[in-house]
């Protein structure tokens, strides 16, 4: 059965059978998950439960830009889920226009991850991780940073929030505070569950006819020695950001892919530093979290800076064992820098291997996943929550 259909069955149905004639119990409201027999649900941190009035809450406030300094900022500004939550944009932009240092990451399976972002190796949990969009002031994205009690105080003089909350945390009498808003959001975004692409249902699924010839070559060239993909990108995620016994400083997640090596000098854009701005080691210059690939075709452009605008460019880079890049304060020969990981050797592929891989990374892409309703704007078209929303351009 398609997830689309399991999630939105689940939440219709839970809502309706949970009209609980006793004290309200979070049993009672609770959310069951429904996976395929090839995957475990996400780990869920023991401070907090699913439940469907969370998931639901946690929806509400993920598309509402009043949660933002100049009311035109919501996550959906930089997560759109019809491009498997990214923003299409090269680098995040908040409130005010003030553009951002990174690229807005997709949120596929994003419950799976054990460090979130490109290369904070403390940001173990979707509760934690929440706070930075909405209080972070390097940069700003929704630039709520000392306003915190006006925020709690718009939220509970809502008439929505006010029964939302109750519903969602009835324990805590329905207070809306920083415990309640981050649990209430990652409860949502723990639900995006993304496995029924063409490879899925292929792989795991045992439908023959699911991938075309050019994917399922692209498969073999993608696990090969020669291309080394799938020793960084592995697993039903296709990335090496896993749970592991060193959890949660999973370093062994971040990789230098030899983007940069500005003036030979093994420096990466003052900006992005990666790994290296958390532990300050000089080994850890240009370290990055190896990203998921699901529905990588959705989500250019590509890199933690959005610096490789396609697939084919992306595959250019790997081939080349790095990316050099001619002149400006940036030139320099990435393939050189010290910290490159031994795994991108480069490799001469031809034109039917590169359509190939393409066709490969294509077939990650999930349709009901970028339609499902159970993830869609729940607010009402002239609702403030959405009303002077700046979204990023819609797809062509
Ligand atoms: C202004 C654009 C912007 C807004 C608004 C925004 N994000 Fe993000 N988001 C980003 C960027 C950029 C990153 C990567 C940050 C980094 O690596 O340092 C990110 C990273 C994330 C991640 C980590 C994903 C991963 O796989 O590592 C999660 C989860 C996330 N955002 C959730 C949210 C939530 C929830 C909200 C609303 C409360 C939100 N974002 C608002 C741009 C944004
Ligand atoms: C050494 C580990 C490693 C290997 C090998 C590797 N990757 Fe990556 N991949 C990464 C890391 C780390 C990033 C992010 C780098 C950054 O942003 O600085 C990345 C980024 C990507 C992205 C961009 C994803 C996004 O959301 O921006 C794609 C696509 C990709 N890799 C595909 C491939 C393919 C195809 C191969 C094989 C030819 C490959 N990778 C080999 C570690 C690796």
């Amino acid at each position: 059965m398609q997830l689309r259909h399991v999630l939105a069955g689940t939440l219709a149905g839970l809502t309706a059978a949970a009209a609980p004639a006793a004290a309200v119990d979070l049993d009672e409201l609770g959310f069951r998950w429904q996976m395929p027999a090839w995957l475990a649900a996400p780990p869920v941190p023991d401070d907090t439960e699913m439940s469907v009035a969370r998931v639901e809450l946690g929806r509400h406030l993920f598309y509402d830009a009043r949660l933002s300094a100049d009311g035109t900022v919501a996550c959906v500004s930089c997560h759109v889920q019809e491009r498997a939550f990214t923003d299409g944009r090269a680098l995040a932009v908040g409130v005010f226009d003030i553009e951002g240092t990174r690229n807005a990451p997709g949120l596929a399976n994003v419950g799976y991850n054990p460090a979130l972002t490109w290369a904070n190796p403390h940001a173990g949990t979707l509760e934690f991780q929440s706070l930075f969009p909405l209080f972070g002031t390097e940069p700003v994205e929704m630039g709520m940073a000392g306003r915190e009690a006006e925020l709690f105080a718009l939220l509970e003089e809502d008439p929505y929030y006010a029964e939302a909350f109750a519903n969602a945390f009835p324990e805590r009498g329905g207070t809306v505070d920083l415990f309640t808003l981050t649990r209430a959001l990652g409860a949502f975004q723990r639900t995006l569950i993304s496995v029924d692409s063409p490879y899925d249902r292929f792989k795991y699924g045992g439908d023959e006819t699911a991938l075309s010839d050019a994917a399922r070559r692209g498969e073999q060239l993608f696990f090969d020695h020669r291309f080394e993909c799938y020793h960084c990108h592995l697993g039903v995620m296709f990335t090496d950001n896993l749970q592991t016994a060193r959890s949660p400083f999973v370093e062994t997640a971040f990789h230098n892919t030899g983007l940069y090596n500005l003036g030979g000098t093994g420096s990466y854009p003052p900006t992005a530093q990666g790994l290296a701005e958390f532990t300050g080691r000089v080994r850890d210059v240009g370290r990055f979290r190896t990203p998921s690939l699901r529905n990588v075709a959705v989500t250019a452009p590509y890199m933690h800076d959005g610096s490789i605008a396609t697939l084919r460019e992306v595959i250019a880079h790997y081939a080349a064992g790095g990316r050099t890049i001619e002149d400006g304060p940036y030139a320099g020969v990435g393939a050189d820098h010290p910290n490159k990981s031994a795994l991108l050797i480069g490799f001469d592929p031809t034109e039917a291997e590169i359509a190939d891989l393409i066709a490969f990374l294509e077939s990650l892409t999930d349709e009901s996943f970028l339609t499902n309703p159970a993830y869609a704007d729940p607010w009402p078209a002239d609702h403030p929550a959405r009303a002077s929303r700046a979204m990023p351009e819609a797809m062509n």
